[in-house]
């Protein structure tokens, strides 16, 4: 096509498509330039903004590195991976929400009852629940995969003081499908905010903080893999996560317990003399 226009270029781009195309391909890209150019068109784009875009672009990819993606950020902050989340997830099951990118795979075995606490302080938190399939039956043997940041706001990632593992633990659950450990409150943090996502949340006039979460990925042979998050009901940031993260199944209450409550089957049984704070929360997963 010689004479291409404003009113036909996304027709042009579909007709471009070579017969080998892979159909989903075709779908995918086709459907990806027409809001693409609609965007284009409906905002009149200038020569100065497509090129910023195109710099943000480039500064994401020069941040990026191993412990760094930029662009899963930037993803991040305008909602596309949680609406990805979104529109991927089943009815009746645990909601799935973002990953972030501050997981370390394969972290040490934590055992049932075990401490994450490593050698920080804190309110000690008695986290506990049941992984379960869509009927509610306990799936025995399933792995939950655990990680938070540390009272300081940072993942160990993010953290030279932090050991690699630290505030990341794997369990397995037992015949009754239970999982349950000891941690400190995980805080609410800021996410990265010196790169190009901070320079949208700027522009938007938008704040970079993150309600506090537990991070988890639980997995059981005959399941969906879940990668999801459990937030704290009275977070100040809970209607406002930077990441849209927050759904209504995820959010759970730390309920004080009396000092001297402090029950058998941990670690810390016979060490923790105070009050400390419980949650339970059980998780449910879609058969495959
Ligand atoms: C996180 O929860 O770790 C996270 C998620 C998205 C962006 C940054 C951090
Ligand atoms: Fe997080």
């Amino acid at each position: 096509m010689r004479n291409v226009t404003v009113d036909n270029i996304t027709e042009v781009f579909s007709a471009y498509f070579g017969d080998e195309a892979d159909p989903r391909s075709k779908e995918v890209l086709s459907s990806l330039a027409k809001h693409m150019h609609a965007f284009v068109k409906d905002v009149n784009l200038t020569h100065d903004e497509w090129r910023t875009g195109l710099k943000a672009l480039e500064w994401a990819g020069q941040l990026t590195c191993p412990e760094r993606n930029e662009f899963v950020l930037l993803s991040d902050v305008m909602g596309l991976s949680s609406l990805v989340d979104m529109v991927n997830s089943k009815p009746g099951v645990t909601s799935s929400s973002v990953l972030g990118p501050f997981h370390v795979s394969n972290a040490p075995p934590l055992e049932i009852g075990g401490d994450m606490r490593a050698d920080f302080g804190g309110e000690v938190v008695l986290v506990e629940g049941i992984v379960r399939d869509a009927q509610g039956e306990p799936i025995p043997g399933a792995v939950v995969d655990i990680w938070q940041t540390a009272p300081n706001g940072l993942y160990s990632s993010q953290d030279p003081k932090q050991d690699t593992y630290s505030f990341h633990g794997l369990m397995t659950t037992d015949k009754q499908g239970r999982y349950a450990f000891t941690t400190i409150r995980p805080v609410s943090y800021v996410v990265p905010d010196d790169g190009p996502a901070g320079e949208i949340l700027k522009a938007a006039g938008r704040h970079p903080w993150r309600p506090s979460h537990l991070h988890f990925i639980v997995e059981a042979p005959g399941y969906q893999s879940l990668t999801t998050e459990v937030f704290a009901a009275d977070d100040p940031y809970l209607d406002q996560d930077t990441v849209f993260g927050v759904r209504e199944d995820l959010v759970m209450h730390y309920v004080t317990q009396a000092a001297g409550t402090f029950p058998e089957g941990f670690v810390l049984s016979g060490k923790v003399d105070g009050e400390y704070s419980r949650v339970d929360f059980d998780f449910k997963l879609a058969a495959i």
